[in-house]
């Protein structure tokens, strides 16, 4: 079987990571070929995933890098056509919710060769985000669909996409995580800015409805309020950091650093007092690692997230962000952390793969 994946963004690598390695392994004679979009393109946002994960190099890169919707899409797709005219392979995998997602998608579907989408069924029911047209479309047209969770799978079935399409194999981005548990917990990451484990508010913040307009320095206004009662420590995303263009008055317990490559996030989110944030995958991160989670969002696509109850949803209200420390001091610490949803295991690749083993080419 020849599979091309198509990876842009740093919660793709992440995903796609356990996947290529279970190939390999589960399909030794596959013939796996990754292009890179390069919508992602800082050290710190891509190739440092590639290293920590164990990721082979990638065989293309498209270089697309920033712009508008449509002309990451469209340069994604003027760039990967013509090498799939020219590789025809049995199938192309394509993870998550990003433009490059939706651009890889839409290209192969349109030379007649099968689809999977990785990630598949997440909902916010809000088509105000991006993410949420890139995730219809992609599932529309994809001819395989991974999912994560229940509810991804009744979110699918809602809009009438036949069952035999989708498969619950759990989630990929839990299987990364599990597979480094033995590198990132003795890290303790947080020590290199002067924090204890336990003692901090660790923050990401990234989605533009917060980050393009005033909200932002609503939200950092109210994080140096907070820092008075817990150290903040802020991997700052290259979108944020460009919003904030040094423009905010920060206090002295909140740290605003580079983004955090994977095994120093995981063990930076591992050994956090809560979290801060508006990511997907920090969401899903949390609940496995049982860190309370605070999403400044009016909606998440990972209600399983907030059914353990380890993801509140604060609303998107930076004011809320002042009442985190009182719900954490709350808490019962001596509470069992939950269980992690069904599928979440470290073995959702495992499973992907040898359904593709079994099943051969995609017809
Ligand atoms: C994208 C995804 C979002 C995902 C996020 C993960 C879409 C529509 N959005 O958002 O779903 O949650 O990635 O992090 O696909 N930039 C850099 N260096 C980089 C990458 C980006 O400086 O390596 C800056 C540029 O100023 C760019 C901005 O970040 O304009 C936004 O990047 P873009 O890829 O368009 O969207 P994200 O906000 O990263
Ligand atoms: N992440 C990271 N460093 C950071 C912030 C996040 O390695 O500074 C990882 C995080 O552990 C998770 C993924 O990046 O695996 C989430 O990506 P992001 O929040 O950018 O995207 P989203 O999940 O919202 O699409």
């Amino acid at each position: 079987m020849r599979i091309v994946h198509v990876l842009g963004t740093r919660p793709n690598f992440v995903k796609m990571a356990p996947l290529i390695a279970a190939i390999s392994r589960r399909m030794p004679g596959a013939d796996q070929t990754i292009v890179h979009t390069g919508q992602h393109y800082d050290r710190l946002m891509s190739e440092i995933f590639f290293e920590q994960l164990g990721v082979p190099a990638p065989d293309h890169m498209l270089e697309v890098g920033s712009g508008t919707h449509a002309q990451q899409t469209a340069r994604v797709m003027e760039r990967l056509e013509p090498l799939l005219v020219e590789d025809r392979p049995d199938l192309v995998v394509v993870p998550g919710d990003v433009n490059s997602t939706l651009a890889a998608a839409l290209t192969a579907v349109k030379l007649e060769i099968p689809v999977a989408h990785l990630e598949s069924g997440l909902r916010s029911y809000d088509r105000t985000m991006p993410e949420e047209i890139n995730r219809i479309v992609t599932d529309q047209i994809s001819d395989t669909l991974w999912v994560h969770s229940e509810e991804a799978l009744r979110n699918l079935e809602l809009e009438g996409i036949p069952a035999e399409r989708a498969h619950f194999v759990g989630n990929t981005m839990i299987d990364s995580l599990v597979a480094l548990q033995d590198r990132f917990r003795p890290l303790e990451a947080c020590r290199q800015f002067g924090l204890e484990p336990g003692s901090y508010l660790l923050v990401t913040l990234h989605r533009p409805a917060l980050v393009d307009g005033p909200l932002l320095f609503e939200a950092v206004a109210a994080l140096n309020e907070v820092s008075g009662a817990m150290p903040v420590l802020f991997p700052v995303h290259p979108r944020t950091r460009a919003r904030l263009a040094g423009n905010a008055e920060l206090a002295e317990n909140l740290h605003l650093v580079d983004p955090a490559g994977y095994l120093e996030f995981l063990s930076l989110e591992a050994d956090a007092g809560a979290v801060l944030t508006d990511s997907g995958g920090i969401q899903e991160e949390t609940s496995y690692l049982g860190v309370p989670c605070f999403t400044l969002r009016d909606n998440t696509e990972r209600p399983v997230t907030i059914e353990l109850g380890t993801n509140t949803l604060l609303g998107l209200d930076p004011a809320r962000i002042s009442e985190i420390p009182s719900i954490i001091a709350a808490r019962n610490p001596s509470a069992p952390p939950p269980q992690p949803p069904p599928l979440w295991d470290g073995h959702a690749a495992d499973r992907i793969a040898e359904q593709l083993a079994r099943m051969g080419p995609v017809t």
